[in-house]
């Protein structure tokens, strides 16, 4: 979140490999990056080196003021370098604009995109997918994009389809489309190692995968099964992994959602990612991946937005990824991952958004709902009502959990939803007019109330409001049982 409290924090991608919750440290996206707010001005420090580290935050002496006029301190352990460090000092506005002109302008999403989503792990055939897509047209509830999971492919294996529950995916993309309606695909960047698997095949004979230092594969596990991990910091790899998307091109699907890339790899015990010693090209510098972990996610929004650009290049590419570093915005968004099901997964949502836009990456939400489990009517209505007022609107949830549909909750929860999908929809060309100034400007559509006014410390306090652009101040619900906003909070 905008605030951290004090203790340390780790950066270091990391999969906590079940639904987070506040406080869970490390997770996916690592941004070394620290925004000060003081009386004094605004400040931006990025610490500019890729490896592993952590910061500690310690308030000041205990007990000396009300704690905004405390000396801090925040120390930095980095596990390699060199170690450059980046200081940007004015308003908040001047310091997101000089952070991305430093790292890069947010890439423009399409209309589309900043609409409603529907996703789910488990559609599991094309049946269900219309049966989801009928469910909002006959209710009149608008609906932008369908996300399919890993569940359509075939024996969850990268750039293939299921073709037995998904016989004629290119055919429901565009009835689809037709609609309205796009399709995003999920992307995983492990290839199953078998030979056969056309992108392991392919793959193979570019010579792409992460090796060792003896030269032999680094392989890990994932869905597939056992599976090897494309290099993406080496160029001539992103150009190939690139050409890929050609396949998901002519399937129908219009977006892409990259998961799993921290990269993770499941293990039994230890760390679930790639080893430490494992080779990257960095760009043909050559190192491990102690350097290359956390530019990994980085790397393959490069290879992938690029690509996109050549084979569609009449449309803005639609790419959001699980993890990244500071810069991914250039290629698109992120997401909140598997927020854990409840009040503080709620809370925790608006956090991230938040501090995410802070970071220079404006593009976010969460998973509406949560991402386990069923949540009550009233927190799901709480979530769809804030995600309605975040960039990436889109509900989502794992296989086992329960409904996410608006429909599923009640006529209540239906009726509120379908003021909140209606709203969203009418503001849409606000904000469309939000993802353009954050494209020229770094400004985040998600603002915290100090935005204009750091110098305000009553503004410097609120958490659970934000400003949507210049124009808009959202005060969500963010407790059970509440149906009003005292003002003094806002
Ligand atoms: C983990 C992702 O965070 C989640 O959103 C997705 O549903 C599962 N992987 C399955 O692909």
């Amino acid at each position: 979140g905008p605030r951290l409290r004090d203790g340390t924090y780790r950066l270091w991608n990391t999969d906590p490999g079940r639904a987070f919750v506040p406080g869970d440290d490390p997770l996916y996206v690592t941004m070394p990056v620290q925004l000060v707010v003081a009386d004094a001005a605004t400040h931006l420090v990025f610490h500019d080196t890729s490896w592993d580290g952590t910061v500690t935050l310690r308030e000041g002496e205990e007990g000396a003021g009300s704690g905004h006029d405390r000396a801090g301190a925040s120390e930095l352990r980095m596990d390699g370098g060199p170690l450059r460090c980046w200081v940007i000092v004015g308003t908040p506005a001047r310091v997101l604009h000089a952070w991305v002109s430093l790292t890069g302008a947010p890439a423009l999403p399409p209309a589309w995109a900043l609409g409603h989503h529907h996703a789910r792990w488990g559609f599991g055939s094309e049946r269900e997918v219309r049966r989801i897509v009928a469910g909002y047209q006959e209710r009149g509830l608008p609906l932008d994009a369908v996300h399919l999971d890993i569940d359509h492919y075939d024996e969850h294996q990268v750039f293939t389809v299921d073709q037995e529950r998904f016989p004629k995916l290119p055919a429901l993309a565009e009835e689809l489309r037709r609609d309205g309606v796009r399709l995003v695909s999920i992307v995983d960047p492990a290839v199953k190692t078998e030979s056969g698997n056309a992108v392991y095949d392919s793959g193979m004979s570019e010579d792409a995968f992460v090796r060792d230092a003896s030269g032999r594969l680094v392989r890990g596990v994932v869905w597939p099964g056992e599976a090897v991990f494309p290099d993406f910091t080496q160029a001539r790899v992103r150009e190939w992994w690139g050409g890929l998307y050609q396949e998901r091109l002519a399937q129908g699907f219009a977006g892409f959602w990259h998961d799993m890339n921290e990269p993770t790899s499941f293990t039994a015990f230890g760390e679930s990612t790639l080893p430490r010693s494992a080779r990257h090209d960095l760009d043909g510098r050559g190192g491990d991946h102690r350097e290359a972990h956390n530019v990994y996610a980085l790397c393959m929004a490069r290879a992938a937005y690029e690509a996109l650009r050549e084979l569609a290049p009449q449309e803005r590419p639609f790419l959001f990824s699980r993890s990244g570093w500071a810069g991914m915005q250039s290629y698109g968004g992120t997401w909140s991952g598997d927020v854990a099901t409840g009040w503080p997964g709620l809370r925790a949502s608006l956090s991230l958004v938040m501090g995410l836009g802070l970071c220079g990456v404006p593009y976010s939400g969460p998973d509406v709902g949560g991402f386990d489990g069923s949540p009550s009517p009233e927190l799901y209505l709480r979530w769809f009502q804030l995600g309605a007022f975040l960039p990436l609107f889109r509900t989502h949830a794992s296989l086992r959990a329960g409904r996410r549909e608006p429909w599923e909750f009640g006529a209540d929860v239906l009726e509120h939803a379908r003021v909140a999908l209606v709203e969203r929809r009418r503001l849409l060309p606000y904000f469309m007019t939000l993802a353009h100034l954050a494209r020229r400007t770094g400004a985040p559509y998600v603002r915290p109330l100090w935005w204009g006014a750091p110098e305000d410390r009553a503004l410097r306090d609120c958490e659970d409001a934000f400003l949507l652009g210049d124009c808009l101040l959202v005060a969500p619900v963010l407790y059970p049982g509440s149906d009003r906003r005292h003002q003094e909070t806002v």
